[in-house]
């Protein structure tokens, strides 16, 4: 079992980014093989709305975007880690994300499978916000559910934590951490 964990907060060891650390130190205690991308590391255009994915379903600007897509085709699970800006997920996040309009037209417009031979791929989505309203990942929730959906990936779990916003602040929740850390092993053994 490969596990890719994509971090998309801009803050270095900022609140989401512990979370996804747990998750995957979770997976990896159950023998799952594991690796980590930080976005903000990276160089990813936003998309550019030329569609020329629409020829064979490969995003035509080349940058850091194809590096990441690559190891996300590779992996069996994904977990992706992302704050809430402005009650979305952040920008560096949404790059990614509109670059894999790439793979929806590969899916769904070409109708050519995403990972051949490889079906019922899961996801993970973690998120944390400053604010406490009911409402406040309503719309990350189905942004993450839709991003899976185009890498033929189902939405397996999630981890929402409200009232957190400084650095570090996280570790004043222990049972979120820990929470983490079991989403992680049970990613990593679900059939
Ligand atoms: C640009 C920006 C926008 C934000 N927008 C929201 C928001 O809409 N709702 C909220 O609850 N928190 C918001 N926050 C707070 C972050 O979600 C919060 O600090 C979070 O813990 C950051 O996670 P990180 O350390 O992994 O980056 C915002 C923070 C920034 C920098």
């Amino acid at each position: 079992m490969r596990i890719l964990g994509i971090s998309g907060s801009p803050r270095k060891e900022g609140n989401t980014e512990v979370l996804l650390g747990e998750a995957l130190q979770g997976a990896r205690d159950v023998g799952a093989e594991v690796e980590e991308v930080f976005l903000r590391d990276k160089t990813i255009s936003p998309c550019l709305e030329i569609y020329g994915c629409k020829r064979d379903g490969r995003c035509v600007i080349e940058d850091d975007f194809h590096e990441v897509a690559e190891k996300m085709l590779q992996a069996d699970a994904l977990i992706l880690a992302s704050p809430i800006f402005f009650y979305t997920v952040s920008a560096h996040t949404k790059m990614l994300m509109d670059r894999c309009q790439s793979f929806w037209v590969k899916r769904y417009l070409l109708k050519r499978p995403i990972a051949p031979g490889r079906s019922r791929r899961k996801g993970a989505f973690i998120s944390a916000g400053a604010t406490r309203g009911k409402r406040l990942f309503d719309g990350v929730t189905l942004t993450a559910r839709y991003f899976f959906d185009a890498l033929d990936v189902d939405l397996f779990d999630t981890l929402l934590v409200r009232g957190v916003d400084e650095k570090g602040e996280i570790f004043d929740h222990p049972e979120e951490i820990r929470a983490a850390y079991e989403l992680g092993r049970r990613l990593a053994r679900a059939e």
